[in-house]
């Protein structure tokens, strides 16, 4: 039996943020039942496409293990259908603009008399404020989050990572507010609703730097480059390039073959516990006791000149080579790896974190699978849904007869 199984989820969510959460939930075993326009569905169908005719990989790879219904849920019989499926499930979730939900007739007020036990679960770009209405995508969040100030190089111009922390990750924090909210109805009976704005999830993703923020106020930021490079702080947290967040300083540094390999780079922290470690593998023993190297406080001042010298060793070496000398010293190091040799790498096949998915308009692709690990609750990845796959099975369970399911589809309701 798998986590969720029995939790019924209403899918109204499109693009990314609403579909990642989505499917976290039907990889822990709850069912899905993806609403999508008839005819049209999920923009991210026809979107980046690569396969013409196929469904776009950025759409398979959002929407595995779900199953998809066509309803036009501003027809009345649309209204009528979907009204049963607000019954028949546990959990809604959507992230479509703001009042969308509401201008097809389906307030919060409304679901609530339909469905007393409904968990209400939306994504947004902004919570309540000055910016409420605005739609939002990925980097606009990143933008106002915080984090695209806070990301890139000194004196550069703000950037956003290509990690989507404002799509996928305010997806992660809905899934937690669903399984939480879906907890407490078991002693309270009822159901609420869960909001996350992308904003929101961003800067909680990016506390350390609103930490930094408010340190700046007692003195420079001594683990920043900057700081030794003797470059002021001004009133806001700076970019830090690719210095470390924490306290333990850490850069890229280039390794072999870095001239014609975009990705010959090796993350090095300078741990303080082994320190006296990294002085033996750069060949720099000296500085085990020398007064300017031999404390974490001394050190900061002089950064470029540590980190250049272990990079004249890392230059020596390919990025796995590094790691191979440094793992057993515990020394905490790591490639830079590109998508190519994620793709590649047998470790994460066998984990099941990247997965071969076959479909039948596009054949094979590979996806990202269930990074979450629950020893009792294996993630099995099935492809998505083509559109309105299950259309006809999910009337029927929704207690619709062959004629109504007939009447539905010459009306266009579905
Ligand atoms: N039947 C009938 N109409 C449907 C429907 C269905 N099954 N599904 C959606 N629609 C309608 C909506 O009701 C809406 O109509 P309205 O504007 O007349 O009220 C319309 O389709 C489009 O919805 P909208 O959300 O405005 O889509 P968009 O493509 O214009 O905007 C976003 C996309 C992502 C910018 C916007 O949805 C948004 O800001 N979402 C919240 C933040 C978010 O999640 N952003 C990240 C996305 S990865």
């Amino acid at each position: 039996m798998k986590a969720l199984e029995g939790v019924k989820i209403l899918d109204m969510t499109h693009v990314q943020s609403g579909p990642t959460c989505t499917q976290l939930l039907a990889w822990f075993g709850a069912d899905v039942i993806k609403v999508e326009r008839p005819g049209v569905g999920d923009a991210t169908r026809k979107q980046l496409v690569d396969v013409p005719g196929a469904d776009s990989l950025y759409f398979t790879m959002l929407n595995h293990n779900k199953r998809s219904v066509t309803l036009n849920t501003k027809s009345d019989e649309g209204k009528a259908i979907f009204t049963k499926l607000i019954q028949h499930c546990d959990v809604m979730v959507e992230n479509f603009a703001p009042g969308a939900l509401d201008r097809m007739g389906f307030s919060w007020e409304k679901i609530q008399e339909i469905n007393p036990r409904m968990i209400y679960a939306s994504v947004k770009g902004f919570g309540p404020g000055p910016y409420s209405e605005c739609k939002v995508y990925e980097n606009v969040a990143q933008c106002a989050g915080g984090s695209a100030s806070t990301t890139g190089m000194l004196g550069d111009v703000p950037m956003v990572t290509g990690a989507q922390i404002g799509d996928s990750g305010t997806g992660l924090h809905l899934a937690l507010g669903i399984v939480t909210a879906l907890y407490q109805r078991t002693h309270s009976g009822k159901g609420q609703r869960v909001e996350c704005a992308m904003q929101d999830s961003v800067l909680n993703l990016c506390r350390v730097k609103l930490r930094d923020q408010q340190r700046l106020k007692a003195g420079p930021l001594t683990e920043y480059s900057q700081y030794g490079e003797g470059i002021p702080f001004g009133d806001a947290t700076p970019r830090a390039g690719n210095d470390s967040g924490g306290g333990q300083p850490g850069r890229i540094l280039k390794c072999k073959g870095w001239e014609t390999d975009p990705n010959a780079y090796t993350y090095f922290i300078t741990q303080a516990a082994v320190w006296e470690k990294i002085c033996d593998v750069i060949g720099k023993p000296e500085w085990k006791t020398d007064e300017d190297f031999a404390t974490p406080k001394a050190r900061l001042p002089r950064l470029n000149q540590i980190f250049g010298a272990i990079e004249d060793w890392t230059m020596t070496k390919t990025k796995f080579e590094v790691m191979e000398i440094c793992n057993p010293l515990d020394i905490p190091v790591g490639p830079i790896l590109s998508m190519k040799e994620i793709a590649e790498e047998p470790s994460l096949r066998d984990t099941g974190t990247v997965v071969e998915v076959d479909h039948p308009e596009r054949g094979a692709y590979l996806t990202v699978g269930n990074p979450i690990k629950l020893s009792d609750c294996p993630a099995d990845v099935k492809r998505s849904p083509l559109l309105g796959e299950h259309t006809d099975e999910i009337l029927a369970e929704i207690g619709l007869n062959p004629d109504e399911i007939e009447a539905a589809k010459s009306g266009g309701a579905v």
